[in-house]
């Protein structure tokens, strides 16, 4: 991962790079973008010359515009004018992550930020380190050469705190994306188990628990182990614990861990089986943000489960009209093993509620392909009957830069979750299929009822190019947003 240092002046002049921003309305229409203050003023005669090109470069300033200037001769030798746009966290993300892809091919670059530098800095930083982000299986190709990014502020040890919250953001959320984009030739429910313990030894004071299919029968995780049942490689059940001596609330994440979705003997078909790798970007998104929280030492207990399965089609999958008893023993009916997810979540939930009765329950799902039907390609669709817990999480979904919508749970659908044969229908053939799984998870929040928040995101978890700070593929959509939330908890 790319280092970004802290400097109060420029120590190494290769690239310079000095922010620009949009002029008020008042200076016209065609008024070329200005230079942003900087803290300190750019060395020599570079800030002159900024100002000279300025009129004739056609710059309008908006976050993430690009030019660079050749100064053959000249120290520094190349001067990168940057668009930062209003200059909030947002376009700093988009600026930063232009600024990294602009920049593959140096070794190192120095950026000046304003005097007030925190925004900018949270911002720059995380569109450095996840638009430099990609994943190969191969060496061919080449990494990008940018290795060092000197940071020019007032004051740096003032800054030092924003700079570890955005870069351990950014290197969970790569670690989230790690875990989706790799193939489930290699990523079973073994694999996962084994990735989130490596990354939990590098951390102190994380308790990590992994329930194998004997535990899971042992304890009746009935849902986990029928979509587990079809695969060589047996399901896992993950119980991750950050619990800080001064923790006052204590939170449980919930991510859906399906390491493979073939729609089981409901099987999907060709376009919709390609990208199905991706079925456990929830328990990515969970368990990273719970590291993440761990390598801050946030005050707030986390608990995190991931059951993980891979569903399969064999000759013992489980098959539509199976009776699927659920941890705790409700009961439900499937005639379709491609709703897979919200069988092992309910397990998962169900567990959370009896057994470690958290303040707070939050589960993140690529549940159902409606999520983007609704709402599009780059929202999650979230779901509580908390107002205010629904509105805390949307604040920090959006501060993180990440989004999501408000969806109902409606009660016209709920009759549609009845079965003849069980306490419950897990695939009503009948209304928006997020709303219903969501009300089907509904029913495993026993207390937790109005303390529970589900979020489906199945859209934003994936994108098809690179979007600001976002790259093809994988987006880790999820740990930005949680790892702003659970600091308000403390
Ligand atoms: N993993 C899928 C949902 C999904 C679809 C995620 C597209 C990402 C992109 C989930 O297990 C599924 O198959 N859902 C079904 C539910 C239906 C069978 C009730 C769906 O959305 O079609
Ligand atoms: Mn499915
Ligand atoms: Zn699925």
């Amino acid at each position: 991962m790319l280092a970004i240092r802290l400097v109060s002046g420029p120590a190494r002049l290769d690239t310079l790079v000095l922010p620009i921003r949009p002029v008020g309305p008042a200076e016209g229409p065609d008024a070329p973008a200005a230079l942003a203050t900087t803290a300190s003023p750019p060395p020599g005669d570079v800030l002159a010359e900024a100002a000279a090109l300025l009129p004739a470069a056609r710059l309008t300033g908006r976050a993430g515009e690009l030019r660079e200037h050749l100064r053959p001769g000249a120290t520094p030798q190349r001067l990168v004018l940057l668009g930062v746009g209003e200059g909030d966290e947002r376009d700093w993300r988009t600026a930063g992550a232009a600024l990294a892809r602009a920049a593959r091919d140096e070794t190192h670059i120095t950026v000046m930020l304003p005097g007030d530098a925190s925004t900018a800095l949270r911002g720059l930083a995380e569109g450095l380190l996840l638009g430099s982000y990609r994943f190969r299986m191969t060496e061919a190709g080449g990494a990008p050469a940018l290795a060092e990014v000197d940071v020019v502020v007032a004051d740096p040890d003032a800054l030092a705190p924003t700079l570890t919250a955005a870069r351990t953001t950014a290197e969970m959320t790569r670690l989230a994306r790690d875990l989706t984009n790799t193939p489930s030739s290699l990523k079973n429910p073994q694999w996962f188990v084994e990735q989130i313990a490596a990354a939990v030894a590098g951390l102190p004071d994380l308790r990590l628990r992994v329930r194998e299919p004997g535990e899971l029968a042992a304890e009746g995780f009935g849902g986990i182990l029928a979509v587990g049942q079809g695969s060589a490689s047996g399901p896992r059940l993950v119980e991750l614990d950050w619990h800080p001596v001064e923790a006052r609330t204590h939170v449980v994440l919930v991510g859906k861990g399906i390491t493979f979705d073939s729609g089981g003997i409901s099987i999907k078909p060709v376009p919709a089986m390609k990208l199905m790798r991706k079925d456990m970007a929830g328990a990515a998104a969970v368990l990273a943000a719970t590291l993440g929280a761990a390598a801050l030492r946030l005050p707030v207990r986390i608990t995190t489960l991931a059951p993980l399965a891979e569903n399969m089609v064999s000759g013992s999958a489980f098959r539509p009209g199976d009776i699927v008893r659920h941890y705790g023993g409700l009961t439900s009916e499937t005639t379709n093993s491609d709703a897979e997810g919200r069988l092992v979540l309910a397990d998962a939930m169900a567990y959370a509620v009896q057994e470690l009765a958290p303040d707070l329950l939050v589960d993140l799902a690529t549940l159902t392909g409606a999520n983007a039907v609704a709402l599009g390609k780059r929202h999650g669709a979230l779901y509580s009957e908390n107002d205010q817990l629904a509105a805390d999480l949307l604040a920090a979904i959006d501060a993180a830069g990440e989004a999501a919508w408000r969806m109902p749970l409606p009660a016209d659908y709920v009759e549609y979750l009845g079965s003849e044969l069980a306490d419950l229908h897990s695939s009503p053939a009948r209304g928006a299929g997020s709303v219903t799984a969501a009300l089907f998870l509904r029913e495993f929040t026993g207390d937790l009822r109005d303390r529970w928040v589900h979020v489906d995101m199945s859209a934003p978890s994936w994108a098809e190019e690179d979007d600001a700070e976002l790259t093809r593929g994988a987006t880790g959509w999820g740990v930005r947003g949680l790892l702003r939330w659970l600091p308000t908890l403390g």
